[in-house]
């Protein structure tokens, strides 16, 4: 449907798992030993996949089932996963928050929610700057487990190959606890018990949230009632997982052929990439072409119309639906402005792409004293202008891309707790982005589901 461009129709008819190898390639660490990193790279090759391609592929029909309005994405987790917190009860945590969230977010929209982690492989990070600076010391930034380790000497910031193969049996293992919790039955995390509420007191509006918990938690016991003596037959829902692919050598050893010919990146079922890495002549969207899995991308604020078509005809030329997820991430102040145009850009082409709102990346502040912070406010606001301006222009907000975490950190200010800075140092883990914290991730889920209509409504 789309003319292709001559460098696109060029590029189309060369596409392997390494050609984005002759692609500028942004964000990639400078290992010291070129050799050691080929030789980590081909022992990575001859690794075990880490999902199937027939879960990829069905992951995808849901993503055209959301495209369409019948279903709503929720994909959450860690800005960054770290290698020495990934045991059982944390993975427990984290998917906890992931169901119950769903739980909350299918009664507000009437739909099924498809679950998508970012987890299992979430180890490598884009940053703004290579260097960082302490009383006239200047190191490499830190860039996720998967390269370099975040404390603040020359030893632990050198780009380690090792750490690629770290990050396999890593996610490797996440998947494992994945595993045991879905055999368990995922409803187990729904019982009552699991449910993090003391926060509820402590809310604005509270006896609307609390009304709409008793009805989520009441509809739970009667479907479990209705399952019998078959439990998780009717809770039984599939998590799919996702990461960033930023690190190309990895991401490129993963790539696996399927007896069709088709290619799969079989690290994770949804690969993404960042903003900073989104350009439609850089190496990482040349990666994401040429694979068979649903991939999406971040769409920031100064994404223009021409620039964004450019990206859609170069990763999904043939229109499939499923296939493409944009992800935005504008701020609140410039969602309003920002978003109307490009909907409507690809509207004229008939583009079909699945769209999720990030509300956490554009609203990011840091505070005087140099910790990185987010308003749950904020977070909040451009979600429901994200609901306006779609509804607006008669297009499907299909899901949401959030960062958070199912323990009781202390990284974004306000909810009903109302978080001040003065208490962002009392648990604050994450080495790159701040997450919501459990609490503030299911008030948000139940203050979305209580006025979702509202918002489309004031359109
Ligand atoms: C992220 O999601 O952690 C991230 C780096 O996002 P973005 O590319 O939107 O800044
Ligand atoms: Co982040």
């Amino acid at each position: 449907m789309y003319p292709p461009s001559a460098t696109a129709a060029n590029a189309l008819t060369h596409w392997a798992p390494d050609s984005w190898r002759s692609w500028p390639a942004l964000q990639q660490p400078a290992y010291q030993n070129p050799q050691a990193l080929a030789l980590v790279l081909d022992a990575l090759a001859l690794q075990p996949a880490l999902v199937t391609a027939e879960r990829t592929l069905h992951l995808k029909a849901m993503l055209a089932e959301a495209q369409q309005g019948k279903r709503f994405v929720l994909q959450l987790g860690d800005c960054a996963e770290r290698f020495d917190h990934n045991d059982l009860p944390q993975t427990r945590r984290q998917i906890a928050l992931l169901q119950q969230m769903s739980q909350v977010l299918m009664h507000g929209l009437q739909l099924p929610v498809v679950q998508v982690a970012r987890l299992a492989g979430q180890y490598a990070k884009p940053r703004s700057s290579d260097m960082e600076t302490h009383d006239g010391v200047a190191l490499p930034v830190y860039r996720g487990d998967s390269v370099n380790s975040p404390a603040f000497t020359a030893e632990a910031r050198r780009a380690d190959p090792q750490r690629l193969l770290d990050a396999h049996a890593h996610s490797a293992l996440t998947l494992k606890h994945l595993h045991a919790l879905q055999m368990a039955g995922v409803d187990q995390l729904l019982h009552g018990e699991h449910w993090s509420l003391r926060w509820l007191d402590l809310a604005q509006g509270r006896d609307r949230l609390q009304a709409l918990l008793t009805e989520v938690q009441g509809t739970l016991r009667f479907m479990r009632t209705l399952a019998g003596s078959q439990p998780g037959a009717f809770l039984h829902r599939e998590v799919y997982i996702s990461h960033e692919a930023l690190l190309l050598g990895y991401e490129q050893a993963l790539t696996r052929q399927d007896e069709d010919g088709r290619w799969f990146n079989l690290a994770t079922h949804l690969p993404w990439i960042g903003l900073r890495t989104a350009q439609p002549e850089g190496a990482h969207v040349e990666y994401l072409r040429g694979l068979a899995n649903p991939v999406a991308v971040k769409v920031g604020a100064d994404a223009t119309p021409s620039q964004l078509n450019a990206l859609v005809e170069r990763l999904n030329p043939d229109n499939e639906p499923g296939r493409l997820t944009l992800i935005h991430r504008m701020g609140a102040h410039l969602l309003h402005e920002r978003l109307g145009p490009l909907i409507e850009a690809l509207q004229a082409q008939g583009a079909q792409v699945l769209w999720l709102c990030d509300p956490m990346h554009g609203n990011t502040r840091t505070l005087p004293c140099g910790t990185k912070t987010r308003l749950f406010n904020d977070i909040l606001g451009e979600i429901a202008d994200a609901f306006t301006v779609h509804a607006r222009h008669g297009s499907w907000l299909g899901g949401l891309h959030l960062e958070a975490s199912g323990d009781d950190v202390t990284e974004c200010l306000g909810g009903a707790a109302g978080l001040q800075p003065a208490d962002l140092g009392k648990h604050y883990l994450s080495q790159v982005d701040p997450r919501l914290n459990r609490d503030q991730a299911l008030e948000l889920a139940l203050r979305i589901s209580l006025d979702v209509d509202a918002w489309r409504h004031c359109a």
